[in-house]
């Protein structure tokens, strides 16, 4: 009765027409009417997600056609603005949408964002179980986004994940991707901790996984203020009510949920993920409420992921040298395991399942074992003992495209060896620093990518 003039239209002829709207679009006919609310959110409409570029206005399911190596941030507060937009489209989708289409969720592009934060990513992560192209390249993320992501799974999903740029990835993130223990409860090594960067000295805090990306780069007049809500329809309107929610009423789309943040100079993004209550997407809300899902992640329970301690502060852009090996060696990741070796995994008391899946740990799939595409280019915190893990579990029989170009502190043999588990790998498409010793494959693998772009780290760059 709601919709009486589209309720003799078939399901499967109103997908199709809904299959030709933007993301945009598909987010106001959800609030039409509970029938196209389900409609909408068919995951099979939603193939994927592009908050960088719906953040721009470009609403559409396809990639922008725009070089992302050419995208620069103009004026400050364009930047500011893009950025802050970029975070509401995110919490909007990770609140209310994703919940309901993750499924059907095959690419997510976060390339470039200014918005993402790692518990964004986890979340994102988290939702959408069928992933299997990721781009997280250039942001700052940490290595909390992938905390437990191998052991949701999330087993074989993932052909496409590009990392480039992301300086903040150290070993522990192949170490959570490649971790499929179910008794695996804690994947990061402890030595997250900080680092210090071999260019200037400098020390970099420990990465939080409440990386605040936003308020630390806006000038404190344009940190994000109280924002008062629209009133906003929160119910399909009655059917007595010939006169549908107003204009005014939809602007506010639930792809771009509001931020509730009280303290003008706020700190944490954290803030951010607290549930718009004015959302019409509420009623994927109350299904958590009514008990449906207890798994299901619910805003209004306030389970936010990860500590809200310290920012993250990223390294100063310059040019990383090599860590002396002392400096090396405080990562601390265990040559083999299922994970760092914390409570129930490798070594500890357990009973026969336990035993079995650390046992088995050589052999099962994990999580990247369908990769074709990894790049780690310009991630100077990976080292030997990360790619050791990628080798030892079973390594990447699929991979074709390996760049680990700016990744300065690995050696010859630590490639090689990774490149021996990879057998389908075109040397062609393999690339690291030309300054590796000793070269593992001098007269058949690319050389450094980096040498010629001004914007990824390179031993040669002149710094
Ligand atoms: Fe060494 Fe580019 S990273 S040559």
């Amino acid at each position: 009765e709601e919709d009486s003039k589209t309720c003799s239209v078939p399901d499967e002829v109103m997908l199709n027409i809904f299959s030709y709207l933007s993301p945009r679009d598909l987010a106001r006919c959800a609030q039409v009417s509970n029938r196209w609310n389900q409609l909408a959110l068919d995951p099979s409409l939603w193939p994927g997600i592009y908050p960088v570029q719906w953040a721009t206005g470009d609403w559409s399911f396809h990639p922008s056609l725009k070089d992302d190596d050419d995208e620069e941030c103009g004026e400050e507060a364009t930047c500011s603005f893009f950025a802050l937009r970029e975070v509401r489209i995110i919490s909007g989708l990770v609140k209310h949408v994703l919940k309901r289409v993750g499924g059907g969720v095959r690419v997510c592009n976060l390339a470039h964002s200014r918005g993402i934060s790692s518990s964004l990513v986890h979340k994102i992560l988290k939702l959408c179980p069928n992933l299997h192209t990721l781009s997280l390249a250039h942001t700052r993320v940490t290595d909390a986004a992938f905390k437990e992501y191998g052991l949701k799974g999330q087993v074989g999903h993932l052909e496409h994940l590009d990392l480039t740029g992301c300086e903040n990835v150290t070993d522990a993130t192949l170490h959570s991707l490649t971790c499929y223990s179910a008794h695996c409860q804690d994947p990061l090594p402890a030595s997250t901790s900080g680092i210090t960067c071999p260019q200037d000295g400098s020390s970099t805090p420990p990465v939080s996984d409440h990386d605040s990306v936003i308020s630390d780069r806006l000038p404190s007049s344009e940190r994000l203020v109280p924002i008062v809500h629209p009133v906003i329809s929160l119910s399909p309107p009655p059917v007595s009510e010939n006169s549908g929610p107003s204009h005014s009423e939809f602007h506010l789309s639930f792809l771009e949920s509001e931020a509730l943040i009280e303290d003008p100079t706020f700190t944490d993004l954290s803030a951010l993920e607290l549930c718009d209550l004015d959302c019409l997407a509420r009623n994927i809300c109350n299904q958590r409420s009514e008990g449906e899902n207890s798994t299901r992640g619910c805003c209004q329970t306030r389970d936010i992921f990860g500590s809200k301690e310290g920012k993250d502060r990223n390294s100063t852009g310059k040019t990383p040298k090599r860590l002396d090996s002392g400096e090396a060696d405080v990562r601390n990741v265990p040559k083999t395991g299922c994970c760092s070796g914390g409570e129930g995994c490798e070594g500890a008391d357990g009973d026969g399942e336990r035993e079995l899946s650390v046992m088995s740990s050589a052999t099962l799939p994990h999580s990247l074992h369908g990769l074709r595409f990894l790049s780690l280019n310009g991630c100077f915190r990976v080292q030997d003992s990360g790619l050791r893990v990628l080798s030892e579990r079973g390594g990447l029989p699929s991979l074709q495209h390996l760049d680990l170009s700016g990744c300065l502190n690995l050696t010859g043999a630590g490639v090689a060896r990774l490149v021996e588990a990879c057998p389908t790998l075109d040397h062609a498409h393999l690339f690291y620093c030309d300054n590796l010793f000793p070269d593992p494959f001098p007269t058949t693998a690319s050389g450094c990518r980096n040498l010629q772009c001004t914007t990824r780290i390179c031993c040669r760059s002149g710094d």
